[in-house]
C-alpha cells in the first residue's frame, strides 16, 4: 500500500509565553528526541484515526483527536488529495505538558500526507496547516508552537514569523514534567481576565517579558548562561505573578535553583505542565534531573542545543 511519513519534534518556550499572544517576541527551543511520527494512507472516504499507538489512550485526549482531523482534512485539500485517509500517530510526547504535542501532532500528519502525494510543503504551507489544527486546540494559538516544533534551531517568534537564533555555547536544559495537565486555553483565558482587570499593570509586565525575550536572545548568542538564567528565573516571576504557575511549578522551579540552575522557569501555557532549568553542562544536568525527581516531578528530560 502507499503511504506517507512525517515527523516533527517537542519544542520548549524558553522565554515570552503568554506575553507573545498579544504580539511580543518569544524565544524556543526545539526539544530532539521527543516527538510524534505520523503515517498516512489512502482511504476510500472520511478520515480515520488509528490511535492505538499514541503514548496515551487516545479516548482520553480528545483534545489530541480533534488536531489530527483537522490536519488531516487541511493538509489532503492543500496537496489536493480530496478522498479519504486513514491515520495512524506515535508519539513520544506527552500531551497538555506545555511541550507542543498538539501542534506536533498536526504537522507530523501535514508532513505525512505531503509524502504521500509526493509534495513537500514549504513552510508557510505547513504552518497554515497546523495553525488550523491548532485553533481547534487552543482558540487563539499565537503561532508559536506551530512554527517551534518544525525548526530545528532555536528561534525568536513574532506575529507569526520566525528567525533562527544563533547559539554561542552548547546549552543544555532540564525539562521537569509536574505530572499535572495544564490547559493551555484556560491558562491564556486567565491572562486575558488579568489583563482586562489591570490592563496598565499587565501591559508593562508584557514589556519587561518582551524585554526579557531580546535579552535572552543576545544571552543565548553570547553563551552567557548565567544571565541568561537570571532572566528565566525573572520570567517565571512574571509569569506567576500573571497567575499562570501554581505550587507544584514553584516548587520545581526552586528545587532547579537550590540544586546550583542559574535558572528556571514553567515553560508553555502552565498552571500545570513542565519546567524548563538551565544547566552548567550534561553532568549537571543529571544531577538538576535528579533533584527535580526529589521534588515530585514525574518525568525529566534533558535536552542539549548546540553551538550553533
Ligand atoms: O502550552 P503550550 O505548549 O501550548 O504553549 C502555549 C504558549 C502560550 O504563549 C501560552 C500560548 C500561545 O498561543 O502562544
Amino acid at each position: 500500500d502507499p503511504s506517507g511519513t512525517g515527523y516533527a519534534h517537542a519544542k520548549a518556550i524558553l522565554l515570552g509565553e503568554h506575553a507573545v499572544v498579544y504580539g511580543t517576541p518569544a524565544l524556543a527551543v526545539p526539544v530532539h528526541g521527543l516527538g510524534v511520527e505520523a503515517r498516512v494512507w489512502p482511504a476510500p472516504e472520511g478520515v480515520h484515526v488509528d490511535s492505538e499507538l499514541f503514548a496515551g489512550d487516545a479516548s482520553t485526549a480528545p483534545g489530541l483527536v480533534r488536531p489530527v482531523v483537522t490536519a488531516l482534512s487541511a493538509a489532503l485539500d492543500l496537496v489536493g488529495l480530496g478522498h479519504g485517509a486513514k491515520v495512524r500517530i506515535l508519539s513520544s510526547l506527552p500531551h497538555e505538558r506545555g511541550l507542543g504535542s498538539s501542534a506536533a501532532v498536526a504537522a507530523a500528519v501535514a508532513r505525512a500526507v505531503a509524502g504521500l502525494a509526493g509534495v513537500e510543503l514549504g513552510p508557510d504551507a505547513l504552518y497554515k496547516v497546523v495553525q488550523e489544527a491548532e485553533r481547534h486546540s487552543h482558540g487563539n494559538p499565537s503561532g508559536l508552537d506551530a512554527r517551534a516544533v518544525v525548526a530545528d534551531t532555536p528561534i525568536r517568534f513574532q506575529r507569526g514569523r520566525v528567525a533562527p537564533v544563533p547559539v554561542g555555547t552548547t546549552t543544555t536544559f532540564v525539562l521537569a514534567d509536574s505530572g499535572m495537565a495544564g490547559s493551555t486555553a484556560r491558562s491564556v483565558a486567565g491572562v486575558r481576565e488579568r489583563l482586562e482587570a489591570d490592563p496598565s499593570a499587565v501591559e508593562r509586565t508584557f514589556a519587561r517579558i518582551a524585554d526579557l525575550v531580546e535579552e535572552g536572545a543576545r544571552q543565548l548568542a553570547h553563551g552567557d548562561l548565567a544571565a541568561l538564567g537570571t532572566a528565566l528565573s525573572e520570567d517565571h516571576r512574571l509569569l506567576a505573578w500573571l497567575g499562570v504557575s501554581n505550587e507544584v511549578l514553584d516548587r520545581l522551579v526552586a528545587a532547579a535553583t537550590a540544586a546550583g540552575s542559574a535558572g528556571a522557569k514553567l515553560t508553555g501555557g502552565g498552571q500545570g505542565g513542565c519546567v524548563i532549568a538551565l544547566a552548567d553542562s550534561e553532568d549537571h544536568a543529571d544531577e538538576l534531573a535528579t533533584a527535580l525527581r526529589g521534588a515530585g516531578a514525574a518525568r525529566t528530560w534533558t535536552t542539549t542545543v548546540p553551538a550553533a
